[in-house]
């Protein structure tokens, strides 16, 4: 994991984000580890407490080739969402995160796996600072949706034809796009007044064809972990 910027306040609260979710690990879990910044917090703390004896029998099973690499690293034992009939939780950060705990993920580029191995989750508890919150998802940030590569301009210009979206493919600072895991490709969607019916949006988006998924996670987080700049952590269980 690179050297956390400790001036960042940010830092901060996804550290204590992730600390606070480590009091859902129970020995012998079968564990989802999610992608991204404060998820990386969290393998980290939980590599600690396995190493230090607190923690028992964990096997993990990562979204992304990223957080794997990581937990090998780390010496955390992994498995595959094949191998296992499901898991006892999973721990992922987001990218926003709207009053009914519906969230978007996948700007750390792994919505797919992310979504795949979270689904399987008999529990699946989110950890953000609090920026991650908004009153409506796509308030502050884009929708990634992953694509397939074959005739990716067309299904970005699909995008463009929904409602109120701004899509673009989404590229990396040589021009060339970004390709994932799984060797798809990903469109940013804007909407610049917010996603007014996400459940909506995730029928059309699931509907087409050149569309692999999408990051709108709905209904799915059983609870979100919240770090904020005054140094409290909440708790918050959907309904
Ligand atoms: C990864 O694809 C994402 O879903 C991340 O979980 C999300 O982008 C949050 O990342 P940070 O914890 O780095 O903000």
């Amino acid at each position: 994991m690179a050297m956390a910027d400790t001036s960042d306040p940010r830092v901060h609260m996804k550290q204590a984000a992730a600390r606070a979710a480590l009091d859902l690990v129970q020995d012998d879990m079968v564990l989802g580890l999610g992608t991204g910044s404060t998820s990386a917090f969290f393998v980290a703390y939980l590599a600690q407490a396995l190493k230090q004896g607190q923690l028992r029998g964990i096997v993990g099973v990562p979204t992304s080739e990223k957080v794997a690499q990581q937990a090998r690293s780390l010496g955390i034992p992994l498995t595959t969402l094949d191998e296992v009939s499901y898991l006892d939780l999973a721990v992922d950060g987001a990218d926003e995160v709207d009053p009914q705990l519906n969230l978007i993920k996948g700007l750390g580029k792994a919505l797919l796996r992310e979504k795949l191995v979270e689904v399987h989750a008999r529990q699946f508890w989110v950890i953000v600072d609090e920026s991650k919150l908004a009153p409506r998802l796509g308030s502050h940030v884009p929708l990634p949706v992953e694509i397939l590569p074959f005739a990716a301009r067309a299904t970005v210009r699909w995008l463009n034809t929904l409602a109120h979206c701004r899509a673009a493919l989404w590229l990396r600072e040589d021009g060339q796009p970004w390709v994932t895991d799984n060797g798809h490709f990903l469109a940013l969607c804007r909407f610049p007044a917010g996603i007014e019916d996400p459940q909506a949006l995730n029928q059309t988006l699931l509907a087409w064809p050149g569309v692999m998924e999408h990051g709108l996670f709905l209904n799915m987080a059983h609870g979100v972990i919240i770090a904020t700049a005054e140094g409290e952590v909440k708790r918050v269980v959907r309904e």
